[in-house]
């Protein structure tokens, strides 16, 4: 327990619901999900699971009608056989299934700093080591198949990207993940790819990481991009020979995923809700366009066009040598929830705070305006 770190994001979010309580108007740009809710398809067919009692146990694998669906999501060159596809209560859970599965005492896991935090904690709660490698804007903010090499040692087992990233929204192209899997294949360890934002990607195409071997975990989730955080609901493409494991520890830790949950997802991939999924991309798409440019004019250095995800990492060494004063004033003075540093790793912390779009045009012209009048005064 010693060495799990606080989510603190969760801390600003506390803080600032207490001055919301108090009469304040905060702009809330520290969430980590969309602004809006699951979409109309996917809700009423959860009510109707619900109606239909569908409340009891189910798979511990998950629906098969569900698994089929998720498997024939993928283009047909790289489609998965369904026995391969595991429902999971969250990518978090599924990120914990396989570094349980994955990990002796000692092992070690690379990941890009800045990551999304909770990773480092789950390999520590599996017995693990993450050793988080800098990552700096001329990769992505991602790691590459030479720093994989350069940093791997005898202790290694495995690699993570997450791609589009938390917190940089980068994204790995298609023919640097192809060598990151050789790599990381030829070194004999095991490759994970998160792909939870892979819906939310702007002016870029991603490609799937099962393109580049079927011995690759890869990490979904119904939470970002089909607007299901609540819900806790995600998916996982094992590799074969790992599919024993995973459900073993999937029977033990979870027993199944969330059934109305589940059956609401079948309807996540229908014509109706891709059309209004798509509208919500286009719109993070011109938060975006508008967003960026505005944190680059108050200031604050965003070398790279966030691709994906819908976050911004600013350098913010301009204001304050500490991120995390940037971070409180911002909530303090102007009103303004953002993500500190701290939480995304320990590399040039004090320099960032991350900023989420994942609220409404207005808000993010207001939050514009206030960080000017604050940023100005200061
Ligand atoms: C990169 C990344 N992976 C995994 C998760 C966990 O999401 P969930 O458990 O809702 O699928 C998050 C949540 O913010 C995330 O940003």
């Amino acid at each position: 327990m010693s060495k799990i770190r606080p989510f603190y994001v969760m801390e600003v979010l506390e803080r600032a619901f207490r001055m919301q309580a108090e009469g304040n108007d905060v702009i809330h740009l520290q969430m980590g999900e969309p602004d809006f809710d699951t979409p109309r398809t996917i809700t009423q067919a959860g009510i109707r699971a619900l109606e239909q009692k569908r409340t009891h146990y189910v798979q511990a694998l998950g629906i098969p009608a569900l698994r089929e669906r998720i498997a024939d999501y993928y283009p047909a060159p790289c489609r998965p056989p369904v026995e391969r596809v595991v429902v999971t209560p969250g990518s978090s859970a599924g990120l914990q299934l396989v570094f349980a599965c994955l990990l002796n005492p000692g092992d070690e896991v690379l990941l890009a700093d800045p990551g999304y935090p909770c990773n480092n904690n789950f390999v520590h709660l599996y017995g693990g080591v993450p050793r988080g490698i800098p990552c700096n804007p001329d990769s992505n903010y991602q790691l590459t198949a030479k720093a994989i090499a350069q940093h791997w040692n005898e202790n290694t087992r495995a690699v993570l990207i997450g791609t589009p990233s938390n917190p940089t929204g980068s994204v790995v192209p298609p023919d640097e993940m192809s060598r990151i899997a050789n790599t990381v294949r030829r070194l004999g360890g095991r490759l994970i790819v998160d792909e939870i934002y892979h819906g939310l990607v702007y002016d870029t195409d991603v490609r799937t990481a099962l393109f580049d071997g079927n011995d690759i975990f890869v990490v979904n989730s119904f939470s970002k991009y089909y607007g299901m955080t609540g819900w806790r609901l995600g998916w996982l493409v094992v590799p074969d020979d790992y599919i024993d494991d995973i459900t073993r520890l999937s029977q033990n830790l979870f027993i199944s995923a969330s059934t109305p949950a589940q059956y609401a997802a079948l309807h996540a991939f229908d014509a109706e809700t891709t059309e209004e999924l798509e509208y919500r991309r286009a719109t993070f798409q011109r938060r975006r366009d508008y967003f960026v440019p505005a944190l680059r004019e108050l200031g604050f250095a965003v070398p790279l066009m966030p691709q994906g995800a819908f976050y911004v990492y600013a350098d913010c060494s301009r204001f304050s040598t500490d991120s995390d004063t940037v971070a409180l004033d911002l909530l303090e003075q102007a009103l303004v929830g953002v993500a500190p540093g701290k939480d995304f790793g320990v590399y040039r912390q004090h320099e960032h705070i991350r900023f989420s779009y994942a609220n409404a045009m207005d808000k993010l012209e207001q939050a514009v305006a206030r960080m000017a009048g604050f940023l100005s005064r200061t």
